[in-house]
């Protein structure tokens, strides 16, 4: 708001909140249909603006070097450079969906750790769809907007990312987490226990490779639904995997096997979680891990020493990688009492290891997307 005041020399006419995510469960299920278990969080891209003249979207992120970009309505994301892409693809989004748009200058700041793998991009799609829809008068749900930062953010990266991140930050609900569908997108909202504190422990390795490895395990995902004739992974049970076992071979047989206990692990962390049994919670959280790792090859070194270092710790309920792996951040669920102090001491036994600076942070469950009206213009 202050760099925005700044630069226009008067207070914003809106201002957007979009929250980062934690995904307590159910990875790398979302783009086969199949289910998760994630919550906003308090950490969120903030996106102050105001209407402008002009043909031009004009935008500076104080996270960003340089100073402020200008976008045309009509740009490619395509060709954008950088974060810009993600202002084209947003725009790109709506005009794909025949919605009418109008100009507006903008300031960006956040504080969801980027490539930590709190899903920093899927926020910044989420408020830059919310900033055009304010600004052009759209009245979009909160799953629409989701949709359509989902185009933008694939279209503008080119991962074909599943839908989870974008409608997390859209639909969050405060002291819940949402077991999502990805399939039929239903959401229903799970009470977090207030005696269970959500850790999360950054390694410090930024994620390598991430997008290539992640296409290809998606393809291999389609490729087993496709030798199993069936429209993806979410309609699949492990009996039917273990009779195609041959069939599939070792690799692809273990990426499948990942995909459909994740997905049962899920609905049985939702029971957990909704008579409060942090504990059980913890043992699917712990087995998750041990899945992706083994089955799924996503994790690294680092994410596996993180696990290792906070599991060593008696109030730990459970700890698993999170995201789309290869470096990041690990979750860990904790007794809230003294959570902190737990996180501290991991870290430490983490860096005692490790030439990487790690980051800790406690979160809780926030409400999704919001606009705000800080100012009023003349005409209303
Ligand atoms: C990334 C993607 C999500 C999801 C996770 C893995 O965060 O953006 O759609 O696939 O990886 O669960």
């Amino acid at each position: 708001m202050e760099a925005f005041a700044r630069e226009h020399g008067a207070a914003p006419r809106w201002l957007v909140r979009s929250p980062g995510r934690v995904n307590l469960i159910g990875e790398h299920t979302d783009y086969s249909g199949g289910f998760v278990l994630p919550m906003a969080i308090d950490r969120s891209v903030w996106l102050a603006l105001s209407p402008c003249a002009g043909r031009n979207v004009r935008v500076r992120s104080l996270d960003a070097a340089g100073g402020a970009i200008t976008i045309p309505l009509d740009a490619s994301p395509r060709k954008a450079p950088g974060w810009a892409a993600y202002v084209a693809g947003a725009a790109w989004a709506l005009r794909e969906r025949g919605l009418p748009l109008r100009v507006w200058s903008g300031a960006i700041a956040s504080d969801v750790p980027i490539g930590a793998g709190l899903a920093s991009s899927a926020a910044l799609a989420v408020a830059l769809v919310s900033a055009f829809a304010i600004a052009s008068g759209l009245d979009l749900s909160a799953t629409e907007c989701a949709l359509a930062a989902w185009s933008a953010e694939t279209e503008a990266t080119g991962v074909r990312c599943g839908v989870m991140d974008p409608l997390i930050a859209s639909c969050g609900i405060p002291g819940h987490a949402l077991l999502i569908d990805c399939r039929s997108l239903a959401t229903e909202a799970v009470p977090i226990p207030s005696d269970c504190a959500i850790l999360l422990l950054d390694t410090g390795a930024r994620r390598k490779l991430a997008a290539t490895e992640y296409n290809a395990r998606r393809a291999q995902c389609e490729r087993v639904s496709s030798l199993l004739g069936v429209a993806a992974l979410r309609d699949v049970a492990l009996d039917d995997l273990e009779r195609f076992r041959d069939r599939l071979g070792p690799t692809l047989f273990r990426r499948a096997r990942h995909v459909v206990s994740e997905n049962a692990r899920v609905l049985e962390a939702e029971r957990r979680l909704r008579c409060g049994d942090v504990a059980a919670l913890g043992g699917l959280v712990d087995e998750s891990h041990a899945s992706l790792r083994d089955d799924f090859e996503v994790s690294s070194a680092e994410l596996d020493a993180m696990v290792r270092s906070v599991r060593a710790e008696a109030s730990c309920y459970g700890a698993r990688m999170m995201g789309a792996g290869f470096g990041g951040t690990v979750v860990a669920l904790a007794a809230a009492g003294g959570a902190r102090a737990m996180g501290e001491r991991a870290l430490l036994r983490y860096a005692s290891e490790s030439s990487l600076t790690p980051a800790l942070y406690e979160v809780r469950p926030a409400a999704g997307a919001e606009t705000i009206a800080v100012t009023s213009s003349a005409g209303d």
